[in-house]
Order: C-alpha cells, then sequence, then structure tokens
C-alpha cells in the first residue's frame, strides 16, 4: 500500500448493514469469453431479471466502461491487465456498497481473471464462462468487428490474432450456440439465486 495514505473503510456504514438495506447478499458475477459470445446481452437481461425480482444489480461493460474511467487504455496486454484490474477494484467497491455486480468483460488471461478474483476476494467472486466457438461469434459479427479484424483494420483482436484462454475452472459455463439468451440468463438465476438470497431459497 502507498505511503502516507490512510483508508477510513472500516468507519464507514458497513457491507452487512448496507446488504441488510438492500435485502440481498452482493457478489461479484464475472462474465469471461470472446467478443460476440453474448456477454453483455446476457448481462443486460440478468440485470433486468434480478431488478425485477426486487434485486439491486449493476452491470459493468467493457465497451462502457472504455468509454469512461478506461478510456485511456488500448487493447496490448498490458493495458487490458490495466483494464481489468481497475474494474476489480471498481466492482470491489460496488460489492461493498451491498450491490450484485454484473462484469462483461473479454478478461481473455486466466491471470487477469484470477488477479480479479484475488482484489474482489474468492468467496464473492465467481468467474462464468459465456462460450460460443469462435466460428459462431464470427458469424454473428454483432459489431463488425471481425470482418475488420480480418480485414487487418483492426489488430490484435481477441480470438483473431490475440489470445482467449478459456476458464479452467468456471464456477458456470453457458453455452450460446446451445442456449437462448432467456435460458442462459434463467440458469444464471437460479445458480446464484442462493447465493444472493437473504432467506434460504
Ligand atoms: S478486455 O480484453 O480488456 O477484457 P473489454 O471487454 O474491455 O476487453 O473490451 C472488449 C470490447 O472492445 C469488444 O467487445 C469490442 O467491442 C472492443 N474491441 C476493440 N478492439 C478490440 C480488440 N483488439 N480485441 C477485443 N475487443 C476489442
Amino acid at each position: 500500500m502507498a505511503e502516507h495514505i490512510h483508508p477510513i473503510f472500516d468507519q464507514l456504514v458497513q457491507r452487512a448493514e448496507r446488504e441488510a438495506r438492500l435485502q440481498q447478499r452482493s457478489k461479484v458475477l464475472w462474465l469471461t469469453g470472446l467478443s460476440g459470445s453474448g456477454k453483455s446481452t446476457i448481462a443486460k437481461a440478468l440485470e433486468r431479471q434480478l431488478f425485477a425480482e426486487g434485486f439491486f444489480p449493476q452491470v459493468l461493460d467493457g465497451d462502457n466502461i472504455r468509454s469512461g474511467i478506461n478510456g485511456n487504455l488500448s487493447f496490448s496486454e498490458a493495458d487490458r491487465v490495466e483494464n481489468i484490474r481497475r474494474i476489480a477494484e471498481v466492482s470491489k467497491l460496488y460489492l461493498h456498497s451491498g450491490i450484485i455486480c454484473i462484469n462483461s468483460f473479454i478478461s481473455p488471461m486466466q491471470a487477469m481473471r484470477d488477479q480479479a478474483r484475488d482484489i474482489v476476494g474468492a468467496d464473492d467472486f465467481l468467474e462464468i464462462y459465456i462460450n460460443a466457438p469462435i466460428e459462431v461469434c464470427e458469424a454473428r459479427d454483432v459489431k463488425g468487428l471481425y470482418q475488420k479484424a480480418r480485414a487487418g483494420l483492426i489488430k490484435g483482436f481477441t480470438g483473431i490474432d490475440d489470445p482467449y484462454e478459456a476458464p479452467q475452472k468456471p464456477a458456470l459455463e453457458i453455452r450460446t450456440d446451445q442456449m437462448s439468451i432467456e435460458a442462459s440468463a434463467a440458469q444464471i438465476l437460479s445458480f446464484i439465486l442462493p447465493m444472493i438470497s437473504m432467506e434460504d431459497v
């Protein structure tokens, strides 16, 4: 920790008090997967579903974060590491605010996700692999970025000329080439419900 810095975390309203107010247990749901795998769409659907059921979730999404707090970062490996580190720190702040944080970032390397888990704390961190084969993601090409990457207009595009390491031991894996968005969100919801509910479900 930096010198001459005196955090006051312990003097603030505590996480348990905030969770009691919000009637939920906070967690960080970490969705990882290729561009076009369905992370953002699932995150949005899940956020909406949780909110409708009385929970208080917040999505953090790659394109949003990179247009704001991380607007100064590129897609080099070092900047991706820094991107994920900052997001993990922000997620930790949300966690301590009692919020269910739904993160949607490629986070391509296992080491980045492990660092995020260390920052957040293993007990509160759920790695969820949003998995669709690269051919499927490329065929979807929702943002037209695969086409640009193939044409050489984007260098270092994940899955094309930059690596993606699949999670070794995700808490949950969702195959979006075999399941609808609704079913994917529903599967995540039923998986997390016992962990975020105040009462036993
Ligand atoms: S991460 O690798 O650092 O975790 P992040 O999730 O924040 O990536 O951002 C990914 C989004 O940035 C993609 O959905 C895509 O829209 C955009 N993007 C732009 N350039 C690249 C690239 N070279 N590789 C991957 N995604 C890119």
